[in-house]
This record gives C-alpha cells, sequence and structure tokens, in this order.
C-alpha cells in the first residue's frame, strides 16, 4: 500500500514538473524583452481559445487583454505599438498555450506591413484599422486642422472584445492617418463608446499653459455594469490622462440595469453649460454639468437604444428656424425643441438611413465657419480573409429640409470625396439596355462614384444590379427602395436619383439627394456574369456618369481600381 502511494505520489510530482518542463520546450508563459523597436507582433489564430495576456514593465501591470495566441501556424498577426518603452524590460506573461509566446517578435514594422493598404479585400474608399476589429466612431471632434476619428477596437483579434479607444486622424475626412490607441481597457473596465469636447474654458481645469483640454467622456463596462468616466488630452489627443475622480456617473442605483452607456456630450452655449445624451436603459437620459465631473440628471426620452446623437439644425438653412435632432444606434429619428436640459419631441420617428449602417455620430467643434454637421456611421461590413474587420462609411454631412412629408433629415457624402475622382466618364442616351453595355467596362473596377437617374414607366420594379446584387430596388407598387418605404418629392415623377460608391467590400447609395440613404455588402461574385445591369420594364436612364475613384490610402500601388 505504502509503495502504492509512493510511487502516486511521485507521478504526481513526475507529472507536475515535466508538464512545467513540457511547457518551457515548447514555450513559456513567461518571457521578457527588453525594448528596442517599434511594434511587438502577436501571432493569432481564430480556432484556438482565447485566454489572459498581461504586459508588465517594472513590475507595474501595463495592459491585460485576452488574445487567441497561435500555438500553431497563425492566421494573421497583430501588433501593440512599443516605441515609448523603448530601453525597458517587458514581461509578457499568457494563461493560455504558450507554444506562440516563443514567436512573439519586435520590429520596426507591423507583420504584413510590405502588403498593408494593398491587402486584397482592404476597403479603398473607406477607413479600416491596420488590424483587428472596429466598431462604432467614438469622440468625433476636429481640433486645429484635424478631425479626430476615435472607434471601438480590438487591437488583438478580428472579432469583437478588449474594447478599447483606437485613433486616426484626417486633415480632409478622406485620407485617414491611424495612429496608436487613445483608450486602453483599465481596471475599472473596458472602454466603450463615447463622445469627445474641447473644453475652452477650462470648466474641468484639466487645461495648462492655456491649452484648453480635449476631454473624452466614455462609458467603462465590467461584468456589474456601466459607468461614464472621462480622460483629457493636452497633446491633440495622442495621449489622454483618466481622471482619478473617475467615475463620474454612476446611475446604477436609479436604473437597476447594466444598459447605461454612450455618452454623447457638448457645450450648451445659451447657457453656458456641458449636456450629456446617455442611453439607459429604455432611452435616452439628459444630465447637465458646469464642469464635466458633476453631472445632474434632468430628463429622459424613451424609445430609443444605444449610441445617442442630440444636435440642433437649420431648417431649410435658415439660421432663424433651427430644430433639434435625436437618433439612436439605428439612426430612427426624432425632430423636436430642447431648453438646454429637456427633449421634447414634435416629429414623428422616422430614418434617414439602412443597412449595414450603425452607431452614427456627428463631430463636436466644427468651425462656425464651416459650420456643417458632419457624420461618421460605422458599417458592419466583413472583409473575407483579413486581418482586420469592419469599416467606417463615408462621412456626410446632415441637414434639416421640408419635404411634403414634413421636415426630414437629410444625408449627403462630404463634398472632400470628390477629389478622389480620377475622371468623368458620362454616357448620354437613355436606352436601358445600352447603359447596361456603357457599364460592363466597371464591371470589375473596385472603386467607383456612379451617379444616376432612372425613370420607370410601369409601377414595378426597376434599378441597378451588379452581378445579381441589387444595389438599387426601386419597387413602385410597394413603393420601396431596398425593402423600406419610400416616395421621391414629387411622387408621380416615376423617377429616383442615385448617388453609389461601390467600394471593395461594400456600396452606399444616397437616394435623391440624401433623403434616404444606405450601405451594403458587397457579395462575392457567385456565376453571374451580368455585371452592371440596368433592370425593370423599359426603363429609361436620365442620367449616368462614372467616376473612377482613387484609393485614400497614400501608399495604395494598385491600379485596378
Ligand atoms: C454599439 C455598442 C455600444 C457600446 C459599444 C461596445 O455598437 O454596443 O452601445 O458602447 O458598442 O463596443
Amino acid at each position: 500500500m505504502f509503495r502504492r502511494i509512493c510511487i502516486i505520489l511521485l507521478s504526481l510530482v513526475f507529472g507536475i514538473l515535466s508538464c512545467k518542463t513540457g511547457e518551457q520546450n515548447t514555450g513559456s508563459k513567461e518571457i521578457t524583452l527588453t525594448l528596442s523597436k517599434k511594434y511587438l507582433n502577436l501571432p493569432v489564430s481564430q480556432s484556438v481559445e482565447s485566454d489572459t495576456m498581461t504586459f508588465s514593465v517594472e513590475g507595474k501591470t501595463q495592459l491585460k487583454f485576452v488574445i487567441r495566441l497561435a500555438s500553431g501556424k497563425p492566421d494573421y498577426w497583430v501588433f501593440y505599438d512599443i516605441s515609448s518603452l523603448s530601453g525597458k524590460d517587458l514581461l509578457i506573461s499568457y494563461k493560455g498555450n504558450p507554444n506562440g509566446m516563443k514567436e512573439i517578435y519586435q520590429d520596426d514594422n507591423i507583420s504584413g506591413q510590405d502588403s498593408l493598404y494593398n491587402e486584397s479585400n482592404r476597403p479603398q474608399l473607406h477607413f479600416t484599422s491596420r488590424r483587428g476589429w472596429n466598431n462604432d466612431p467614438n469622440g468625433l471632434v476636429y481640433l486645429d486642422g484635424e478631425y479626430h476619428l476615435f472607434y471601438q477596437h480590438n487591437p488583438f483579434e478580428r472579432e469583437w472584445e478588449n474594447m478599447t479607444w483606437g485613433h486616426a486622424v484626417s486633415t480632409d475626412l478622406v485620407h485617414w492617418q491611424e495612429l496608436k490607441p487613445a483608450l486602453w481597457p483599465d481596471d475599472m473596465g473596458t472602454m466603450f463608446s463615447g463622445s469627445a469636447v474641447i473644453d475652452y474654458d477650462n470648466t474641468s481645469g484639466f487645461g495648462k499653459d492655456g491649452i484648453p483640454p480635449m476631454v473624452a467622456i466614455y462609458t467603462v463596462n465590467n461584468a456589474k455594469g456601466q459607468r461614464q468616466c472621462i480622460a483629457y488630452s493636452l497633446d491633440k489627443g495622442r495621449t489622454f490622462t483618466k481622471y482619478e475622480g473617475n467615475p463620474v456617473i454612476d446611475s446604477w442605483d436609479m436604473w437597476k440595469t447594466t444598459d447605461l452607456r454612450d455618452p454623447d456630450v457638448f457645450w450648451y452655449k445659451p447657457a453656458k453649460h456641458w449636456v450629456m445624451v446617455l442611453y439607459e436603459k429604455d432611452g435616452m437620459s439628459i444630465y447637465n454639468s458646469p464642469d464635466l465631473k458633476k453631472w445632474e440628471y434632468k430628463s429622459h426620452t424613451p424609445g430609443f437604444f444605444e449610441c445617442p446623437n442630440f444636435f440642433e439644425l437649420p431648417v431649410d438653412g435658415n439660421k432663424n428656424t433651427k430644430k433639434w435632432v435625436m437618433y439612436g444606434a439605428s439612426g430612427t429619428y426624432m425632430i423636436g425643441k430642447f431648453n438646454g436640459s429637456t427633449f421634447t419631441p414634435e416629429s414623428g420617428k422616422y430614418y434617414y438611413g439602412n443597412g449595414v449602417l450603425y452607431a452614427a455620430q456627428t463631430y463636436n467643434n466644427i468651425p462656425e465657419e464651416d459650420g456643417r454637421r458632419i457624420q461618421i456611421a460605422w458599417g458592419r461590413v466583413e472583409h473575407p480573409g483579413m486581418p482586420f474587420k469592419h469599416e467606417m462609411l463615408i462621412p456626410t454631412v446632415f441637414s434639416l429640409r421640408t419635404t411634403k412629408d414634413g421636415v426630414r433629415l437629410f444625408s449627403e457624402p462630404v463634398k472632400e470625396i470628390e477629389t478622389l475622382q480620377q475622371k468623368e466618364l458620362a454616357w448620354n442616351g437613355t436606352d436601358q439596355a445600352k447603359a447596361s453595355e456603357f457599364m460592363q467596362q466597371f464591371n470589375n473596377a473596385a472603386c467607383l462614384r456612379i451617379k444616376t437617374k432612372i425613370k420607370l414607366s410601369h409601377s414595378t420594379s426597376a434599378g441597378l444590379s451588379l452581378y445579381g446584387q441589387n444595389i438599387i430596388l426601386y419597387d413602385l407598387n410597394y413603393n420601396q427602395i431596398n425593402g423600406l418605404f419610400y416616395t421621391p418629392e414629387d411622387r408621380t415623377s416615376m423617377e429616383i436619383s442615385a448617388d453609389i460608391f461601390v467600394d471593395k467590400t461594400s456600396v452606399e447609395v444616397f437616394i435623391d439627394g440624401g433623403a434616404f440613404s444606405y450601405a451594403l455588402e458587397k457579395k462575392a461574385v457567385t456565376g453571374n456574369t451580368d455585371g452592371y445591369k440596368f433592370f425593370g420594364k423599359e426603363i429609361e436612364i436620365k442620367e449616368l456618369k462614372v467616376y473612377p475613384m482613387k484609393s485614400i490610402w497614400p501608399n495604395h500601388t494598385k491600379t485596378d481600381i
């Protein structure tokens, strides 16, 4: 008996030891690297379980996140910018299968740098992150010539996790430069959606040496719930310091729900205070603050879901008749009045957009002389085989216009997008079959803008398709465009116009000057040989202009656009 117990004990000890040495043979659970390069490259495999990885410097945890560290051949590589840690020792520990630890390496390039922005399914008209997942645009704010685009981001996998604020800037809303992520997960939770403002009067006290702080207002998410926090930057959004008094709003007691998120903050000039619109439980709450730190609950408008946006616009360009627009993530909106603390809806609920469009935000701090209400939405589009997922849709300008149905929100692409147009190829006939023939030359072009107007002769369906996928489907029997009710301003005209953007993996369509818009995932061609085709019973093509488009990426080398 004693012998048997000894053997069991010995084999247990040996088992533990061999397991440890086994790991050391294939990869250690901990490695230390003395950092000297710009990036840490990490192999990822979608087919392994994810587990926790920790980066520590000088005994302090730098970052904790989950990753599917490839134990064999990686599907793709992700990276972490280590440029600010040069000369330091980075301790990397991983709770999962450690086989891939020995593959992690530092370099001045990210793995795949050579093909960056030239990858086969990389959108060329839409912003995408170099690696990883993106969802909602966050913190859209203009400052000193730069449009900031923060966004929900998982830098370590192309699926949703590790919510971080990614960051990109543009000087023209067309070309984007991706910077280091701005807000990383911390002990309070992951970084969910929010907004950013410039605190010109330094109400928050975060300003220094006359520099007004850029303040990000975001939601922290953890297993227990969601709370609102702030962080500030004095270097144009390049680095943020989180406020030590966070959270600034914890409204659990009031709502008893974990759905408390996505603060949309702006300066309310007439009463000189901050306004926050916050998604809470069943709709949008309004809070006021003198300093972005102390917030007071004021009112609530039920009937919306996540990602609020709230802004004032002139009706028909008339600065003396302004209205407020409130919408949630789907883009369904209400128009009404606002007195600084309460929104009073005066309209029904309408939609301006549809399809893969979600969680749109508008820019804060656009200079008065520009005065546009510029919007960017998340495009839920897959890019098959790519190390990144989703994209930002083309920035648009909102306007309120009086229509036969009342005042409605219009959304049109920003004029800056015209700078990508290489040339105009116009077709001047009206014949449907000949128009389709003219379009054949563009069948395989990756990036196009197409402006067209069609006139129906029968109240049935008509439109434009690409390899069998409907880009415009106008059904004059049910009065629908791509499945949603729509009638043009002139109901008896039988006409609609469309401004279409075709990219590698998506298509965006703006109907009748932005009265209705939608974005679609571009389907892979499966056997259909039609290419572009105008369809419908005896339709007339009243306008057809095609613009081959340049890529938004500066180092794009391919010419097949
Ligand atoms: C909308 C959303 C937000 C949330 C974020 C998390 O897409 O669910 O409500 O803050 O995504 O990534």
